[in-house]
């Protein structure tokens, strides 16, 4: 008895690891099912360099995981018997002998970093287009936005962390004493679904609404808010939480400037690992208390929480799940609206349904 699992849409990017996460060390991931090795390389001064390469973690000669093996320059060594890559996967060095089989090389993927992350496409590389990379500008824009943030895998279908993120009505319950007030779960939501370019808007706007202390502690209001949610997600992998809080009564300008308000991006990259595992890589930008240490520390340490408390509770979701006979039923209803918007749009494009965008086939980037 397993419970039905959300299909992988191939042809897509994801973010496989935060800018930061990748150096000299090599790090492995597993990515839709394939397992990565990313690094970077050296960066001497002397031309390009200090870009990040992919390679497939899997040695032609034994299977061994590269990962756990060395880098030698810019070359990966296998750590069982010392096959040795170059950045484009061609085996270099086979032990005892001069001849390398021709077929000794390992794939390498197309990757894209940006916005602080680390995006590849694992699906078919003469499909990849760079331009078609998600934004997420204030990631990048360090001296507007002091970000904070961090990655926690959940074992559970990615499916499940869509649906969670897409409806923040659980705040009010999961999420109590942090983010959560009634007013979260008592606010009807707005959606808007682009079906073409794949984007799906849930706006949920609070004109009165109890101060958590989320924001009670980061942004020193006392009192009640104006609390505005608005979400874009951009399936399968990037999603945006555009969060305004403001002294209640507090609109902004009608020539849209907002001084006297507060502002947080909260950005999530859902990226599946496994049929039954998602990485969540969760990042919190705020456009005041800039390079604020003690703000930064408090901000990430109770977001984390935060994070962790939707970690226990898919982790536990996935395993009821898996003990349910196949085809159990559920009951949706209004706040379920954006996770089925989403679910259908992430079903067209694991069938290979393309977004506008991506359709140009275009040139796989050099940094391979
Ligand atoms: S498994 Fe990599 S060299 Fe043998
Ligand atoms: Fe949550």
């Amino acid at each position: 008895m397993t419970s039905a699992m959300t299909a992988f849409a191939r042809n897509q990017w994801y973010v496989a690891a935060f800018g930061r996460e990748v150096g000299r060390e090599l790090l492995g991931r597993t990515i839709l099912n394939e397992p990565v090795v990313l690094f970077r390389t050296e960066a001497d001064g002397a031309g390009p360099g200090g870009e990040v390469v992919a390679l497939a973690d899997r040695c032609v000669h034994r299977r061994f995981p590269l990962s756990a093996g060395r880098l030698d320059g810019d070359r990966v060594v296998c750590g069982y018997h010392g096959f040795t890559y170059d950045t484009a996967g061609s085996c270099v060095y086979v032990p005892g002998q001069r001849r390398i089989p021709r077929t000794a090389r390992v794939s390498g993927y197309p990757v894209v970093e940006q916005d602080s992350f680390v995006w590849i496409w694992i699906g078919d590389p003469a499909l990849a287009d760079p331009a078609a990379v998600p934004r997420a500008p204030h990631l990048a824009a360090a001296g507007n936005w002091t970000t904070v943030g961090g990655m926690e895998p959940i074992d559970g279908d990615y499916g499940l962390l869509v649906d969670n993120l897409m409806d923040l009505s659980h705040e009010t319950y999961l999420h109590g004493g942090y983010i959560g007030t009634p007013e979260v779960a008592d606010t009807p939501m707005t959606t808007e679904v682009d079906e073409g370019a794949g984007i799906v808007r849930v706006a949920r706007h609070m004109d009165d609404a109890e101060c958590p202390p989320f924001y009670a502690r980061s942004t020193g209001i006392r009192g009640r808010i104006t609390r505005w949610q608005d979400i874009e997600y951009h399936a399968p992998c990037l999603y945006l939480l555009h969060s305004r809080v403001a002294p209640q009564g507090v609109l902004p300008n009608a020539d849209g400037t907002d001084p006297d308000a507060f502002h947080v991006e909260i950005t999530y990259a859902i990226t599946p690992s496994t049929d039954r595992q998602v990485y969540d890589f969760w990042s919190v930008s705020r456009d005041f208390g800039l390079g604020d240490e003690e703000m930064s520390r408090f901000l990430h340490d109770f977001n984390r929480e935060v994070v962790l408390q939707d970690v226990d509770a898919l982790n536990l979701l996935q395993k009821a799940l898996d003990g349910e006979p196949e085809g159990y039923q559920e009951l949706s209803i209004n706040i379920d609206t954006g996770g089925l918007a989403a679910r259908r749009i992430l079903a067209r494009l694991a069938a290979g349904g393309e977004r506008p965008a991506a359709a140009a086939p275009t040139a796989v980037p050099a940094a391979r």
